[in-house]
């Protein structure tokens, strides 16, 4: 084929599609272009996951009536107009992309009224404007998003999903404003209402009072940057990334140097595979952090990175300073593990089981057999919190994990959607081993849990299941979820290191070992037994046969 023009309609949806991609995005750009006009009250109205219909609504300044059209042109925007203002950009907006954007891929109609003024109406299709009946400020309707692109539209997940993209977009600027008001309906209903409030009011109502009652306070001026905020102790961590939050001079980014300083901060206080909860605001000049570096402006790019996750970490750290480090299994040299190759076995010993007889405890840390083959090396912490593990495992395919009703009934903190999710999805959770009911807007109440839990131990259990339903869209990821905890409740029910062990005790789990899937590696990957040969032995003492 020849070189040819693109037809422009085609030029702008392709274009468009950078910058919106489903309907949380149209929400994000049009809540944006609220707060960048100075509104105090934003009300965003959505309908079929916002897919069938969008609006939201300000009280800002508004745009003036000849400029209605302009509003809907390509790099056309009131924000910034020469190379200088891009690079000390304040507002939220600047690439004059975002209207246009979404009226190549959907219907839109935008009113707005200054203050004094009239308001006016304007068509995304046709461009002409005229009056309306409206009070002052800006109200645009985004309907039937990606209608005249199938194949865009065929992406869009289920209803119940795009809606919490989109619910998950809102919290982010809610979160990164809590001295605006804001107000979400979904189909009809009221889903949030969020006053003008305090920052430590605003965070506490959207991931939940009983984090904010127990996070530590963060708050750091440097000479040029700045951070606060709050982030949880390291015994309230999480399965999930899902509850961090970084705002970069008020915007809410997703940032490798971030995750990083955060990581690095809570490298010994935190088992591996569990995250905390935080909210971070990080302020710094301007010209110091370039968000231009990708059309949704989510990522940023900072160009003293180092010293951004040097800052950063130090904060943290001196904020966890205060806390006691919790115990994770200490980290081991995990020795090579050797194939029993070319070994040879006595006669009078092919009986024997292929794991042998225990002979002593070593330390208390490992376990001395006999086999065929020579000696056999057992970590018996490991080897035990592997089976255990897979016992669970098979217990739970089997669908073995009726709740077992608790002796007294335990009342859990959660956020609103949490509880929302327990209402939902209870028979789910009975499957899961939970029976919960919602007795409060943040608050459930936890009847059974599975019989091998220990009870101080189900609130956190039900907070990372709570936030797996929430986060997962298919089944298979709350199972490996719940693999993973399995895991690690499975290490904490292993004996311990040091305990003495007698040997019918050590025989029984070397048995076990024999039976249990995958019993030659622990949950975390590393050995749990290795072999030392007669062969071995003989070439270490230089033994000829
Ligand atoms: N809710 C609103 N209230 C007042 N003015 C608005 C509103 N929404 C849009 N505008 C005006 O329309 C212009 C175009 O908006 P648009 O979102 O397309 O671009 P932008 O915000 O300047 O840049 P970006 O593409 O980065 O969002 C804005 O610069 C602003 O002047
Ligand atoms: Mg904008």
């Amino acid at each position: 084929m020849r070189i040819h023009r693109l037809p422009s309609s085609l030029a702008s949806q392709i274009a468009a599609g950078e910058v919106i991609e489903r309907p949380a995005s149209v929400v994000k750009e049009l809540v944006e272009n609220s707060l960048d006009a100075g509104a105090r009250h934003i009300e965003i109205r959505v309908e079929k996951g916002g897919v069938k219909r969008i609006q939201v609504r300000d009280d800002g300044h508004g745009i003036h009536p000849e400029d209605l059209p302009l509003a809907l042109s390509r790099y056309a925007t009131s924000k910034i107009s020469t190379l200088e203002d891009l690079a000390s950009v304040r507002s939220l907006g600047f690439r004059g992309e975002a209207l246009p954007s979404i009226v190549a891929v959907s219907d839109l109609r935008l009113i707005s009224r200054q203050d004094g003024g009239h308001a006016w109406c304007i068509d995304g299709q046709d461009g002409k404007p005229y009056p309306v009946s409206h009070p002052p400020g800006t109200c645009v309707e985004v309907r039937d998003l990606f209608y005249n692109m199938p194949p865009r539209r065929r992406f869009l997940r289920r209803e119940r999903t795009e809606f919490l993209h989109l619910e998950a977009t809102v919290r982010r600027l809610a979160l990164s404003r809590h001295d605006v008001a804001f107000v979400l309906h979904h189909n009809g209903r009221l889903v949030h209402r969020f006053p003008a409030e305090s920052r430590e009011k605003r965070i506490a109502r959207l991931l939940g009072h009983a984090l904010m009652e127990q996070a530590i306070r963060v708050e750091r001026q440097g000479e040029t940057m700045g951070l606060a905020g709050w982030i949880s102790p390291p015994v309230y961590s999480r399965s999930q990334r899902d509850m961090q939050y970084f705002f970069v001079n008020g915007r809410a980014v997703r940032d490798k140097t971030l995750h990083h300083a955060v990581r690095h901060a809570y490298r010994d206080v935190l088992f591996r595979g569990r995250h905390p909860a935080l909210v971070l605001y990080l302020e710094l000049p301007p010209q110091e952090v370039d968000m231009n570096a990708h059309p949704s402006k989510l990522e940023v790019r900072f160009r003293k990175a180092d010293e951004v996750r040097r800052f950063v970490a130090e904060s943290l750290e001196e904020a966890l300073s205060g806390t006691s480090p919790g115990k994770g299994p200490p980290p081991r040299l995990a020795p090579e593990v050797r194939e029993p190759g070319d070994t040879y076995a006595l006669a009078s010993q092919a009986a024997m089981p292929p794991l042998g007889y225990a002979l002593a405890q070593l330390h208390g840390i490992y376990i001395l057999a006999e086999n065929a083959e020579g000696l056999v090396l057992v970590d018996m912490h490991a080897a035990h919190e592997r089976i255990i593990y897979e016992r669970m495992k098979a217990a739970w395919e089997r669908g073995e994990v009726a709740p077992k009703t608790l002796a007294v009934p335990v009342a859990v903190d959660v956020s609103e959607g949490e509880a929302q999710r327990v209402e939902e999805e209870a028979s789910r959770l009975r499957r899961l081993g939970l029976d919960l009911t919602r007795i409060g807007p943040e608050t459930v109440l936890v009847r059974g849990a599975p019989a091998w839990l220990e009870e101080e131990a189900v609130p956190h259990l039900v907070r990372d299941v709570l936030a797996d339903l929430i986060h997962a869209d298919h089944s298979s990821r709350i199972e490996e979820q719940w693999h993973a905890l399995l895991a690690s409740r499975a290490c904490r029910h292993a004996v311990r290191a040091r305990r003495h062990l007698s040997l019918g005790e050590m025989n029984a789990l070397l048995r076990e070992m024999e039976a249990t899937e995958r019993s030659s590696q622990c949950n975390h990957g590393r050995p749990t037994w290795t072999q030392v040969s007669l062969q071995d032995l003989d070439r270490f003492f230089r033994r000829g046969r």
